[in-house]
């Protein structure tokens, strides 16, 4: 009987390793459920028991949920799917008295009914009425645990109705605990495997789903991976920079700027760190991100580097708007303050011009009206007392009178000039040059280009007094020999230009320095062209000379 039964036993084994193997493959790639019915097949074929039940623990629930089985009718299968065990199911079950191996075999004769029978019902009654007090019995139960690596409870395996009707044997036990490790391994693998998919599902919904540019290089610096989002960022697909150095993606401003640990991370004594670089997109275009890496290591080994590009270009491009922006500002600002400060220049200069206007009328205008009308006295006198001396008195009030006209005239003129009024601004221009020429002895040249015709008067105006004044600054201090004045009528503006080959205009020194030191020439033909929207340069160059030219435009019509 011993030898029988040793090689019954040696059978079952070969059964099982086959088994095993089958269910192994299984583990690979098959759902849990299928692999834990295959162990529960497997038991009940290797060794002959009709019912094989195997629950697993839910561990948010805290419940042992049916999972697996063998030998169930369908009417019984839909039964079992509805079963929930409480924890305290198992501390009834598993009591030192029951043990045998590390499994419980709860006999009819202990079989604590109160306490498990509902829990047992499941389990269909079996023709008892053959049997002896040795044989297995319909209340007999044989439960195997579950254990994980850590020897934590998972789950169990119930048998039940052995074909031979025997009571279980250490051994035969020992073989149930086999299967019982190879499905509490397959549960465990699955719950591990469940996991690692919802981790990594969220990992990749993270990379996916990121703006930003996640990446991974090679310890030589070519990608090994890179999130959908690059191309949004680069216009690359991640796929065709798989194997492409980060470097080759540089700009060549930030080529030889970018750190070691992106370009050359295993030649890198930093592999850590946050840097800017300049990308070239796929376009050609320039993407400014800032990036953000920190090595990988695996078992102590470099495996690469891995980093976060965030794209800034929009981020710079605001800074550089706003910095132009505030420039403007600036910019504005200060030419109020010239502005005001001309203003009050401008009012004081006003001022001066009435007084001087005065005085001009005071001691010019009225003392030669004086003397007229003294001269008329004497011409009365002298036409009573002997009329036939009056006529040389009456040719010398003539004369007097002539000169106080026009005396009266250059002194209106020089208010504003009529000949502009009656003539336009080339007549009055060649008035100007010529008087230039006459009082300061410097040889001034006239020229006109383009469609001469008369503009709106406050171009003339302005461009008469510009010329008066850049005139008057070559006779005040360029110590020139020469001067040239031209005027270019445009279609759509006029341009006039002023210059001589004088000792050459001090650039630098303008604006409201200028102003300040009551220099307003420059300053105010500045202004004249920029009230009509028009634009001014002073060009001098040391030694050479001083060219002044004011550009206005004209409205269409
Ligand atoms: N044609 C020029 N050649 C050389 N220096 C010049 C010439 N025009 C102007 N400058 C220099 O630029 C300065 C500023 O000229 P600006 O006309 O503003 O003032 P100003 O002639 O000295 O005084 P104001 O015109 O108010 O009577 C002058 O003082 C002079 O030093
Ligand atoms: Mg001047």
């Amino acid at each position: 009987a011993e030898t029988a039964s040793r090689e019954q036993l040696h059978q079952q084994m070969n059964q099982l390793s086959a088994l095993l193997k089958v269910s192994a493959t299984f583990r690979a790639n098959a759902p849990l459920e299928q692999v834990l019915g295959a162990i529960c097949s497997a038991i009940s074929s290797a060794l002959g028991y009709r019912l094989v039940e195997l629950s697993l623990l839910d561990s948010e629930t805290d419940l042992m949920i049916p999972t697996g089985w063998a030998g169930f009718a369908p009417e019984e299968r839909r039964r079992l799917r509805t079963i929930r065990r409480q924890p305290g199911f198992y501390d009834v079950v598993m009591q030192p008295r029951f043990r045998i191996s590390n499994s419980y075999f709860i006999s009819h004769r202990d079989n604590p009914e109160t306490e498990l029978g509902t829990q047992w019902a499941f389990l269909p009654d079996i023709d008892d009425s053959t049997r002896s007090e040795d044989e297995w019995h319909q209340n007999d139960a044989l439960a195997v645990p579950l254990q994980d690596r850590d020897g934590k409870l998972i789950g169990m395996i119930y048998v039940d109705d052995p074909r031979d009707r025997r009571l279980p044997s250490v051994e035969q036990v020992q073989v149930l605990e086999l299967f019982a490790q190879q499905a509490a391994m397959a549960a465990e693998n699955a719950t591990l495997l469940g996991e690692l998919q919802k981790s990594e599902a969220k990992y990749r919904l993270l990379t996916e789903t990121a703006s930003d540019m996640i990446f991974m290089l090679e310890p030589d610096g070519t990608f090994a991976f890179v999130s959908s989002s690059t191309e949004a960022i680069l216009g690359y697909e991640p796929a065709e920079l798989l194997g492409v150095a980060f470097s080759k993606l540089l700009s060549p401003t930030t080529a030889h700027t970018a750190p070691a640990y992106l370009v050359n991370p295993e030649g890198a004594h930093e592999r850590e760190g946050r840097c800017e670089a300049e990308l070239v997109r796929a376009d050609g275009g320039l993407a400014v991100v800032e990036i953000d890496s920190a090595p990988v290591f695996e078992n102590g080994r470099f495996r690469g580097e891995q980093g976060i590009a965030r794209d800034i270009s929009e981020k710079k491009r605001m800074q550089r708007e706003i910095t132009r922006r505030q420039r403007q500002v600036r910019r504005s600002q200060k030419r109020e303050e010239q502005l005001s400060s001309y203003t009050a220049t401008v009012l004081a200069a006003q001022e001066d011009e009435r007084k001087r206007i005065a005085r001009d009328l005071h001691d010019d205008t009225a003392q030669a009206l004086i003397a007229l009308s003294r001269r008329i006295e004497a011409l009365r006198e002298h036409l009573h007392a002997s009329p036939e001396t009056a006529e040389p008195l009456i040719d010398d009030l003539k004369e007097l009178t002539d000169q106080t006209i026009s005396s009266v005239r250059r002194f209106s003129r020089d208010l504003r000039p009529s000949l502009l009024d009656d003539l336009g601004l080339v007549a009055a221009l060649e008035w100007l040059v010529a008087e230039n020429a006459r009082r300061h002895k410097i040889t001034t040249r006239m020229k006109v280009h383009g469609q001469e015709r008369r503009l709106p008067s406050e171009v003339e105006l302005t461009c008469f007094r510009i010329a008066q004044e850049a005139l008057n600054n070559t006779a005040k201090h360029a110590e020139a020999t020469g001067a040239a004045v031209e005027l270019y009528f445009g279609p759509n503006g006029c341009r006039l230009s002023v210059s001589d080959n004088g000792r050459g205009f001090q650039s630098g020194a303008v604006g409201p320095d200028l102003a300040h030191a009551g220099r307003m020439g420059v300053m105010g033909m500045h202004e004249r062209a920029g009230l009509l929207g028009g634009t001014l340069t002073v060009r001098g160059t040391p030694g050479e000379g001083t060219k002044v030219t004011a550009t206005i435009p004209l409205g269409d019509g």
